[in-house]
């Protein structure tokens, strides 16, 4: 077969590779981000998602708005309000897991040979998805407290890249977090760089006893012109299920405009069934409790 020549610079993920052996009895595998099974709000889903088909069937069963499905928009701005962030519903949209926003966002931004500044390490899925919308990877050092900033500067300075994507809020693979002073100096670049930064934060809600800094996004409020240049990606997966696949981007309007016509294309809109079960799962209250379990739980294993 003569495959297209985007797909030279990438292989199949190790990790995924390495999911294969989850099954295997006697290993328990770090490889991926997997939740544990056992942590999984069973009884919750269950209800959940007998209301999405007994309440809204319609929707629940019929297609829906590439944006994603309004209810559970309204409802992702309140749980970032939560967070810090102010957020209105049409400024996200619903994807298919934080991986599409990711790849949403390579497929809007990155045209062959154009340069992204990431952390080393990085999450292993975007350095694949970026590589195959041609983009060159730069590698901007870190240490526990995330990206040196010092650093990164110098690299925009030289690189000017399309943009900028870290995991500020336990780094995957590190763990590291990016310290406040840090994030602040992040938007600061931003600003002084013109230069749009990503900010991936599937895990920002499974911390073991303090809640970490406020993310790089509630924290533009602070620093005058940086909103518009944050683009940021949270996900259900890590606290509630990742088989929902139930992810959201929230960007400035022109990128979000872009990245919902990009969605059209190559899924019309994420599943309404799983997008009703996470609605109508945010609107039983059992997130809090559920989260309060999870961190116990993981902080005595950690
Ligand atoms: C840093 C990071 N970003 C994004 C994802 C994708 O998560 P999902 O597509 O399930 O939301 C993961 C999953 O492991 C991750 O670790």
């Amino acid at each position: 077969m003569q495959f297209a020549d985007r797909l030279n610079n990438v292989e199949t993920s190790a990790i995924r590779e390495l999911f294969k052996l989850l099954g295997k009895p006697g290993i328990i595998s770090f490889a991926g981000g997997f939740p544990d099974p056992a942590m999984f709000d069973v009884e919750g889903l269950k209800e959940a998602s007998a209301n999405a088909l007994t309440e809204e069937p319609g929707p629940a069963l019929q297609y829906g708005a590439t944006e994603g499905y309004q209810p559970l928009r309204d409802q992702l701005s309140t749980y970032m309000a939560t967070k810090g962030a102010t957020v209105a519903a049409n400024e996200l949209i619903v994807t298919t897991g934080s991986q599409q926003a990711l790849d949403l966002l390579g497929k809007t931004m990155i045209s062959p040979g154009d340069k992204v500044i990431v952390e080393g390490p990085t999450f292993l899925a975007t350095i694949q998805c970026f590589r195959l919308y041609g983009a060159e990877l730069i590698s901007a050092p870190i240490d526990a407290h995330g990206v040196k900033t010092d650093e990164l500067e110098k690299l925009i300075a030289e690189h000017k890249p399309k943009f900028v994507y870290l995991i500020p809020t336990f780094g995957n693979p590190s763990g590291a977090m990016l310290s406040l002073e840090r994030r602040k100096k992040v938007l600061e670049l931003a600003v002084k760089y013109n230069t749009l930064i990503v900010e991936d934060d599937p895990y920002g809600d499974l911390y073991f006893h303090a809640a970490p800094p406020p993310s790089i996004l509630s924290l533009s409020k602070d620093v005058p012109g940086s909103r518009d240049l944050i683009a940021y990606c949270g996900s259900l997966s890590k606290v509630l299920s990742p088989g929902l696949r139930v992810g959201w981007m929230i960007a400035q309007p022109e990128l979000l405009a872009k990245a919902t016509m990009c969605k059209q294309f190559s899924d019309a809109h994420t599943s309404t069934f799983a997008q009703a079960t996470a609605s109508q799962y945010l609107k039983l209250g059992r997130l809090p409790a559920q989260l309060a379990i999870v961190r116990k739980v993981y902080a005595e294993r950690a």
